[in-house]
């Protein structure tokens, strides 16, 4: 069966973390943002949040054994991500390894990461939870790390209400969101000596971030360039076409205008 009608089906009794209709797209874009950044088979993936593997299903499929790292405190929904989603015999050939602590702590593991990814996590963490984040990003990623987030601009303030998580977790089953400034996510960065820039996704609610450690920012930012920037020639395409339809547009109206004038 598809995933999508799977997940369909498996929403009827179970919430599933997101919207039940866009679990395949919102999954696969998770993989797809990991590979414009540079991901390879042999990378070790930290999934912070992976709630039922949304996104894992396509990280685990895509990763060598032992490669793939995930955090989800609501045992069930992790649960559900194991044995319906991913599967058994996936299970078995790829190893992929978990953890129920909600501290964001992959110490457990033993080992560095390569990439950090958090989708539909900051677009509910307090602004404390995000630093504890950033932080493990800085212990536990290797010195060429990249941390791959998402999470929804908020206007100046915002993102501070509360010190809680917003939204559904192993603690509330009150459905939320909350808003970040960016302008806040960069100073942390700067703290940090972390580099961090968007990526350009055009029709995306929430915002991909891609923040980079020190050491590594200056490989990222050359290999990621073209990558990264590769929706971005989309723009500039878009733009082309934009500028052809005016300027046949106006071509059209100085012809009419030139027939008009010379047929009467
Ligand atoms: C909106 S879901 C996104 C799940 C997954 N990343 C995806 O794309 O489907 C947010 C997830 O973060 C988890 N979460 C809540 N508090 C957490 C914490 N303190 N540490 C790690 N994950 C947490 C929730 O249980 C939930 O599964």
């Amino acid at each position: 069966m598809k995933l999508q009608l799977h997940a369909e089906t498996l929403a009827e009794k179970n919430f599933l973390g997101g919207r039940a209709e866009v679990f395949e797209v919102m999954g696969r874009l998770q993989l797809i943002t990991l590979l414009r950044c540079g991901l390879y088979p042999h990378s070790r993936v930290l999934d912070l949040g992976c709630g039922c593997l949304r996104g894992g299903y396509w990280l685990v499929h895509f990763l060598n054994p032992d490669r793939y790292f995930g955090i989800e405190p609501q045992v069930e929904m992790l649960e559900i991500g194991k044995t319906e989603i991913l599967g058994r015999d996936i299970l078995n050939e790829k190893r992929p390894r978990f953890s129920s602590n909600d501290r964001f702590d992959p110490s457990e593991f033993g080992v560095l990461f390569d990439f950090f990814i958090a989708r539909s996590v900051w677009t509910h963490a307090s602004r404390g939870q995000i630093e504890e984040m950033l932080d493990r990003f800085l212990a536990f990623g290797t010195p060429d790390s990249l941390f791959v987030t998402s999470f929804l601009p908020g206007k100046k303030g915002e993102g501070d209400s509360s010190p809680d998580w917003v939204g559904r977790s192993h603690e509330s089953d009150t459905p939320g969101t909350r808003r970040h400034e960016l302008g806040w996510i960069e100073q942390l960065c700067l703290d940090r000596n972390l580099k961090v820039r968007e990526l350009f996704d055009p029709g995306e609610k929430q915002v991909w971030l891609l923040i980079a450690k020190g050491e590594g920012a200056r490989p990222a930012q050359t290999y990621l360039k073209r990558l990264v920037e590769g929706m971005g020639k989309d723009k500039g395409k878009g733009k082309g076409v934009r500028d052809s339809v005016r300027r046949w547009l106006r071509c059209t109206r100085l012809t009419r205008r030139f027939s008009d004038r010379h047929s009467s």
